[in-house]
Formats: structure tokens, sequence, C-alpha cells
């Protein structure tokens, strides 16, 4: 009796842990992607963004303070990054995975000497990238953010540094309202000012991917 107990006790525990084997082999691939790097805070504040300087940069618009009144909205060179497997998505898809962070670093123009904004250096006159001088950040969580087309918006300060340690979603009037208005339909980012995503679909040679 007390064999045949055993057997059924150790037939069932193989049973089990094929099962469990199983399961993980063909565990759907969405609960395998990479945690989001959004770390928020209990009360949904985001964390300062780290080691964005390493992502994938996908671009710099420039909005000068010199060509807007002395003092631009975003001051000055947006450089924005985005994480390379989120990238490797967009570029596949045409949207960004849950959990994607977009970082707009803003860094002031070096010294200017025009009115404009500009200066003149060895390779000609224009504009370079000076001190960093802020940051915006964008989230894709469609829990989070249902609201605002599944993207929430951040604004750690529009200044030298120190930034802020978290910052809380800024109001819809303050951000989403403008890239509702103007970019729904390329998910919420503005992807025509960035060579590597706007070419996704271009086969002329040498403008589409890294
Ligand atoms: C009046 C319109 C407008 C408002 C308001 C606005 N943005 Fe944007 N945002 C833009 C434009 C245009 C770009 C791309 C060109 C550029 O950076 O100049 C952009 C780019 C970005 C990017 C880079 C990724 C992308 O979507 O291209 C982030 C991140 C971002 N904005 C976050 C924010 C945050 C956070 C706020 C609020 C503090 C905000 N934006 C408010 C117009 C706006």
């Amino acid at each position: 009796m007390k064999k045949y107990l055993l057997a059924i006790i150790g037939g069932v525990s193989l049973v089990a842990a094929i099962s469990f084997l199983l399961n993980i082999s063909t565990r759907p691939i969405a609960a395998q992607v990479k945690p989001s790097t959004a770390v928020f805070e209990s009360d949904g504040k985001l964390k300062l963004p780290t080691g964005y300087r390493a992502w994938v940069f996908v671009g710099a618009p420039l909005t000068p303070d010199g060509l807007n009144n002395g003092k631009a909205g975003f001051p000055e060179y947006h450089n924005v990054y985005i994480e390379k497997h989120n990238v490797d998505a967009y570029l596949k898809t045409g949207s960004f995975p849950e959990g994607t962070v977009i970082v707009k670093e803003m860094t002031r123009v070096v010294k200017p000497t025009f009115p404009d904004g500009s200066r003149t250096e060895p390779s000609g006159r224009g504009y370079f990238n000076g001190e960093y001088n802020g940051m915006d950040v964008t989230v894709k969580d469609s829990k989070r953010f249902a609201q605002t087309n599944n993207w929430g918006f951040f604004n750690f300060g529009h200044h030298a540094w120190p930034l802020e340690e978290s910052s809380k979603e800024a109001s819809v009037s303050e951000c989403a309202g403008c890239h509702i208005a103007n970019v729904a339909k390329t998910d919420m980012t503005w992807v025509q000012f960035y060579p590597l995503l706007r070419n996704r679909e271009n086969d002329a040679p040498g403008q589409k991917g890294y």
C-alpha cells in the first residue's frame, strides 16, 4: 500500500514538473518582454531616468532662444533618446511597446555671438550643443495613461542640473494636449523629426534602419 502511494506521489510530481516546464516554454512573448525602465513611486511620480545617454540617440530638434523672442518654450537643443529594444520594435511594427520611455534632454546652445543665437566656429556659423538644461520624458503605459492616448508626460525642470528627482504627471494642457492634437497617428511621437524612425518604410539606399 505504501509503495503504491509513493508511486502515485512520484507520478503526480512528475506531471507537475513537466507542466511547469511546458508552461515556461509556452508562456506568451508579451509576458517575457523586458521590464519597463520607468520607475514609479507609490504616489505615481516618475523617478528621474538614468543611463539614457547610452540609449539610441534619434535626433536633436533645435529651438534657440535667439529665434524665439529670447525665451524658447523648450530650451534649446532637444536631444532625444530611446532604448534600443524599443527602437527595434518601432522599426518593425510602427508603434512603441508598452513601457517605452522617451527622454528629451535639453541643452543650451554654446555662447551666442549673433542676435539669432548663433556663433562662428571653424566649421562655419551655426549652433553648437551647450550645457545640459533640463528634461522632458514620455512613458507609454496603457493602464496608467489611458486618458492621454496611453502616454504619460513628465517634466523634470527646464534648467541646469540638478534636476528634480521625481516628477508628477503633467497636465493635458501643459503637455499631452499638443501631442494629441498633432501626432496621435504616430504613437504620440514626432517621428517626422527623427530620420531613423521616419524612414521606417523608406526603400532608398542608406535611408532605412541603423
Ligand atoms: C505646443 C506643443 C507641445 C507641447 C505643449 C509639448 N510638446 Fe513635447 N514636443 C513637441 C514637438 C513639436 C516635439 C518635437 C520637436 C521638438 O522637440 O522641438 C516634441 C517632442 C517631445 C519629446 C520627444 C519625443 C517626441 O514625442 O518626439 C518628448 C519626450 C516630449 N515632447 C515631452 C513633452 C512634455 C513632457 C511636455 C510638457 C512639459 C511637452 N512635451 C509639451 C510639442 C509639444
